[in-house]
């Protein structure tokens, strides 16, 4: 059967619009570790308060995995993955691709999809991940997104999922405050509706990569209280003030470039789903593009930032709560490491 891009021919051989397939969103899940680490006792590892992490960030708590819990990257995608496919009524034998977009997986190879992949007994499926810093989950729908419109894909797994808990530098206040561990996850399927990812537009720029990187430059310790068996020979470095100003204008021209593209505007958004990297951030963007923060989706106060997982996330318990209807455009905004960003704008299926 032919997925791909299909140009219609009457019996006279009349020419008729082409059928644009694209990935539709059927189901959704999220899986978040169960120890909740809060900013008062970070106060007893750094020299840090409560009230300055709530009012530079936004973040009043995070999640922290841990391997005694089954949390590696791969149980908690996993664990998000099914709840997905459940929502979708999709069984995990008929995927066709699981991308996960991740800079933690449980080990530099094999992927963290094929872990996932073994997991779902997911046979037939194609597996790998995306590494595209705090993007990776939206450059990971694009290629799925993508796979499905030219017809090489049916069934697609799409995750973001990370443990920065064991990249982080416990000694680093500008850092460690920041940042927390989970996964999300969004089944697709095709469409030939008006509805599905209608398109995700995404930029990179390696000349900043200096503004965030991981660095093997020193060792770090994990503080006694938090339950992570085994560091990795990484930690993450950044320049916080210099990526705000960035993350700010980069998401703000991506989110407007693809709006424009189908000729909407911030006023015919029903829900943006931003990365969630710092409130003010978001606010920043949001008033950019006109669209009121009660049209905007933030978790960060229970989560921080979590990579590539917080979009997922995000979108997952939006979804659960009931915000998102059919025929909803959704705004998908993101920032990373790289530098990477994008936007996706999504018609809402069910
Ligand atoms: N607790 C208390 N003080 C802290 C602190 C902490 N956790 N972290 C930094 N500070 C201090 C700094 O040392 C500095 O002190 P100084 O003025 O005496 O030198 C002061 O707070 C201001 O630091 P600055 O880095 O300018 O703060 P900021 O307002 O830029 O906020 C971030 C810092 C990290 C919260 C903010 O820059 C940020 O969110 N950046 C972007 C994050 C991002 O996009 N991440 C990745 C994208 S995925």
């Amino acid at each position: 059967m032919l997925f791909s891009l299909l140009i219609n021919f009457s019996n006279k051989g009349a020419y008729k619009e082409p059928i644009m397939i694209k990935g539709r969103i059927v189901g959704t899940g999220s899986t978040i570790p169960k120890r909740i680490l809060t900013n008062k006792e970070l106060e007893n590892i750094v020299d840090t308060s409560d009230e300055w992490i709530m009012r530079r960030t936004g973040i009043k708590e995070r999640r922290i995995s841990s391997d005694g819990q089954r949390e590696e990257t791969s149980d908690l995608a996993a664990s998000a993955s099914l709840k997905a496919l459940e929502m979708g009524g999709i069984p995990a034998e008929t995927l066709d691709m699981i991308v996960v977009g991740t800079v933690t997986p449980d080990r530099q190879f094999p992927s963290a999809a094929c872990f996932v992949q073994k997991a779902l007994k997911a046979s037939k499926a194609v597996a790998f991940d995306v590494s595209a810093g705090c993007s990776g989950f939206l450059y990971a729908l694009s290629v799925a997104g993508n796979a499905i419109s030219t017809g090489s894909c049916k069934n697609a797994l799409v995750i973001g999922a990370e443990r920065l808990s064991t990249i982080t530098n416990w000694k680093d206040r500008s850092t460690c405050v920041l940042l927390g561990d989970g996964a999300g996850a969004v089944v697709l399927t095709p469409t030939t509706d008006h509805d599905g990812i209608l398109s995700t537009h995404l930029g990179s720029d390696g000349s900043y990569w200096k503004l965030l990187y991981a660095s093997s430059e020193e060792t770090y310790e994990i503080p006694e209280i938090l339950d992570i068996a085994e560091g990795k020979p990484f930690y993450i470095k950044m320049e916080g003030n210099r990526l705000f100003k960035k993350a700010v204008s980069c998401l703000a021209d991506i989110a407007v470039s693809a709006l424009e593209h189908h000729d909407l505007s911030g006023s015919d958004i029903k829900l943006m789903v931003p990365h969630q990297a710092n409130l003010r951030i978001i606010q920043a963007v949001a008033e950019k593009l006109s669209i009121p923060m009660d049209k905007v989706y933030t978790n960060i106060h229970k989560y921080g930032n979590t990579s590539s997982a917080s979009i997922p996330i995000a979108l997952d318990e939006a979804n659960r709560e009931g915000l998102l209807k059919a025929g909803d455009y959704v705004l998908l905004v993101t920032f990373g490491a790289g530098l990477t960003w994008g936007a996706s704008v999504v018609k809402w299926y069910s």
